[in-house]
């Protein structure tokens, strides 16, 4: 039914981000294809099998004639849900570096109306630190791993709960990341300047004089999207987040 190859060769995508912005959320809708079921916080790391919708169409796909059986089979793909509480985070970057076969693409879910630098009552740290303060992480993992990568990684930031009235626009969840992981970015270097550890390769974008921007990773072969949805709520909205992943398969 799928078409014949190993398990090893079907696409596989890492999701992670902050607990609670809904990554098994997602990724029970991209198994589904339905309105989602009701989710626990993670754990461990899950991973799970997923087909592309038959309305969007992989861009291998996209050129072969309709009559062609191939053009008909179903594009499997894989998605490797991981906690986002603090303290299991380091299953994302195992996830990360021991990859037996390179990653197609990278899912970072975000709570676009939790993305406030005000702290909650029942908040260590804001929305908006802790989701920037993890993307940085990853983001300079990235960066670290860059020599080994023949083509570019592309990191997809899915700004969810977009049916929520106090989402952030997608143009907005952009930029509050931008200037908040140039902020993370700024007191890192401090620290390690203290520490008398400053090396230019701990610092994201290697050089601080340049302003952050999610473009400036584009030299370090990563090319990071954002792109609003919601998988609960009236209209459901995941089309875009699915052409993202079609793009790469
Ligand atoms: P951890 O496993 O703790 O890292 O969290 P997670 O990112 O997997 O979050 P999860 O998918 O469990 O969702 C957290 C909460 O957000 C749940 O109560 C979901 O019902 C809710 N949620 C997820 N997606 C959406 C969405 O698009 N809109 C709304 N309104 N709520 C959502
Ligand atoms: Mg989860």
């Amino acid at each position: 039914f799928y078409r014949a190859k190993s398990p090893s060769s079907i696409p596989r995508f890492l999701v992670c981000g902050p607990s609670n912005s809904g990554k098994t959320a997602i990724v029970t809708n991209f198994e589904r294809q339905t309105s989602t079921a009701q989710t626990h916080t993670s754990i461990e790391p899950t991973t799970i099998l997923a087909v592309l919708p038959p309305s969007t169409r992989s861009s291998s796909a996209r050129y072969r004639s309709l009559n062609d059986p191939q053009a008909q089979a179903l594009q499997p793909l894989l998605l490797v849900d991981t906690p986002g509480h603090a303290k299991l985070r380091r299953h994302a970057f195992t996830a990360l570096e021991n990859s037996t076969s390179p990653l197609s693409g990278i899912i970072f879910v975000v709570d676009a109306a939790n993305l406030s630098s005000e702290r909650r009552d029942d908040e260590s740290i804001s929305g908006l630190s802790d989701s920037a303060s993890y993307l940085h992480d990853i983001l300079l993992a990235l960066q670290k791993t860059s020599a080994t990568r023949k083509k570019p990684l592309k990191l997809l930031v899915a700004a969810n709960k977009m049916d929520v009235f106090t989402a952030l626009p997608v143009s907005m969840v952009k930029g509050v990341l931008e200037g908040e992981i140039a902020r993370t970015r700024e007191t890192r270097a401090r620290g390690l300047a203290t520490d008398g550890a400053e090396e230019e390769t701990d610092i994201l974008g290697e050089d601080l004089g340049v302003k952050f921007r999610f473009d400036v990773l584009e030299e370090f072969g990563v090319e990071v999207e954002v792109i609003g949805g919601n998988v609960e709520g009236d209209e459901l909205e995941t089309e875009k987040w699915w052409d993202w992943v079609a793009r790469l398969l």
